[in-house]
């Protein structure tokens, strides 16, 4: 059995995006302040480590994933004393702080692409990639992802907006300058980074292949060498494109190049095959159950896994995967059913206090690029005005984007001005302050999950076999560690039903969202229930 583990395979990740935390100067902006804050919020939790979106100097084209300084703090967050500051202060309460380091691209505003586009001849012109001829491949956020330049007759590649042109990283020149830049962070005492779509910059554009390219094996090797060997840091790269094979491949070994993975198996399973994430269809819990069982075969004692449901860029769980109506109760079922197994947990700002998407009457009202570009698209391909909506209100990035809900105050207590995007208007009914006093809050639910995961082994090191496989409404799966069992159980109907755990001896609840109900072999249970039961049998 594994004894000396990395610390950051028990640690429970939180997901903080600046601009919606919280906001300290009243700007209707947040900031790095605003996040100090708020730190014994955190703590208090039983977050171990926080990821922090980008707050490096960008023109927030696509919110701080167009990078224009990577050294620096843009001014609507802060300085970078406030940062050290930040650092300092999660460092006292026993924390850790990781940064997003988004390195497949820069903004159009960074200097090196500002001297790339002066001539063909510039040194820095080939950190970018450049054709004289456009190809068929298009951005992840609709059209082409070339964009033609007056200046020097060429085209410049963007696998996102136009203004966040991909770097070349077969240039060693950069690679060595983004080394340098990733060093000088680390330097600084940062705790490790979440590496934006790092699937990407092994790419070979001319042979189309984006995700997983021919180099990316050389680049990761070199990025741990030169940067990550021998640090007490973690790392988890964002990798849409990858298989889950190649996830486990690249986490595995004594010195792994990246701590862990965050791979998106599970996340399109609402979407039409192969017609991209606007196209819906309704989740078949058979498949997302079948999805997850996969996911933690693959990582079993190889490689490591992260286990998220939602993020900055996907839609509030409760809206997606539970029910509004039932909010409390989904929000706890789905912590439960993903908590229960084995990776490290991530938390989004938000998720712990159940916050719901949102659904602004107008697209005028909506902030996000993706959104903006993929609404003028549908449009002239002549979807409905109210079909592009509902897509936009499933699926739309600014769904969890949305600031913070913190109390009932004007603005949700988020900041005393208008904020950059609307509060949703459902705060004056979910807001932290108010779930922390509920002795059935969300957050308290968190706080007992998170602290169970901590105290039992099981959950760090116990194997994982899915139950009821075939049940359309319920998630049910048993981890097994030595002698021990528990079996997690998560019901997805808005309806009671009535189950027989009889085969499995239960013996002891540790944990539900439903008190109400005592522990027999047979049980009906109430909607969105959820439990973690001690469990004899097999
Ligand atoms: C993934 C990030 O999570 C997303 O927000 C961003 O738009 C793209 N990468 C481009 O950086």
């Amino acid at each position: 059995m594994e004894k000396d583990i990395n610390w950051w395979k028990k640690a429970v990740v939180y997901q903080i995006y600046p601009l919606s935390f919280q906001d300290s100067n009243d700007d209707g902006i947040g900031d790095i302040n605003g996040i100090t804050s708020r730190l014994d919020y955190l703590k208090k939790l039983g977050v171990d480590v926080i990821w922090l979106s980008p707050v490096y100097r960008s023109p927030m084209d696509d919110n701080g994933y167009d990078i224009a300084n990577y050294l620096e703090i843009d001014p609507i967050f802060g300085t970078m004393d406030d940062m050290k500051h930040l650092i300092h202060e999660v460092h006292q309460r026993g924390m850790r702080l990781i940064m997003d380091l988004v390195i497949n691209h820069t903004s159009d505003e960074h200097d090196w692409f500002k001297e790339s586009k002066t001539s063909l001849h510039n040194p820095k012109r080939d950190y970018y990639i450049w054709r004289d001829q456009p190809s068929d491949i298009g951005s992840v956020f609709g059209g082409s992802a070339w964009t033609y330049d007056e200046q020097t007759k060429q085209y410049y590649f963007h696998l996102f907006s136009q203004r966040q042109p991909d770097l070349n990283w077969q240039n060693p020149h950069l690679r060595q300058e983004i080394y340098a830049m990733i060093n000088t962070w680390l330097d600084m005492g940062i705790d490790g980074f979440r590496l934006d779509v790092i699937d990407l910059i092994g790419k070979d554009i001319d042979e189309k292949k984006l995700s997983d390219g021919p180099y990316l094996n050389d680049y990761l090797q070199e990025l741990y060498d030169t940067c990550f060997k021998g640090r007490d840091i973690m790392t988890v790269g964002e990798m849409p494109g990858l298989s889950i094979k190649r996830a486990q491949e690249l986490t595995s070994g004594d010195d792994p190049l990246l701590s862990m993975i965050f791979q998106f198996a599970h996340i399109s399973l609402d979407e039409v095959p192969g017609e991209g994430k606007w196209a819906l269809k309704p989740l078949n819990l058979v498949e997302f159950k079948e999805t997850f069982e996969k996911v933690q075969h693959t990582f079993y004692q190889k490689g490591w896994n992260s286990l998220f449901l939602s993020n900055h860029d996907q839609p509030r769980v409760v809206s997606r995967y539970g029910s509004e109506l039932f909010r409390k109760e989904s929000a706890k079922m789905l912590a439960t059913i993903l908590y229960g197994m084995q990776g490290t947990p991530y938390v989004y700002q938000g998720e712990e206090i159940g916050m719901t998407g949102v659904k602004f009457k107008s697209i005028d009202v909506y902030k996000d690029i993706e959104t903006k570009q993929i609404y003028q698209i549908l449009k002239e391909k002549g979807w409905q005005e109210k079909d592009i909506m509902a897509s936009i209100y499933m699926k739309s990035r600014d769904n969890s984007r949305t600031p913070f809900q913190w109390n009932e105050e004007k603005y949700a207590g988020f900041s005393t001005h208008e904020p950059w995007l609307s509060v949703i208007p459902n705060y004056h009914d979910i807001h932290a302050e108010k779930d922390l006093q509920d002795a059935d809050g969300v957050y308290p639910y968190y706080q007992h999950l998170i602290k169970i995961r901590k105290e039992n082994e099981i959950f760090l090191h116990g194997d994982f076999k899915l139950i009821l496989r075939d049940h359309q409404k319920i998630f049910s799966y048993i981890r097994t560690y030595g002698h021990q069992k528990i079996l997690v159980i998560g019901s997805f109907s808005d309806q009671k039903m009535t189950i027989d755990l009889s085969p499995y001896q239960p013996i002891k609840i540790w944990l539900t969202n439903d008190h109400t109900i005592q522990l027999h072999d047979v049980m009906t249970i109430s909607p969105y229930y959820t439990a973690i039961i001690e469990i004899g049998g097999k």
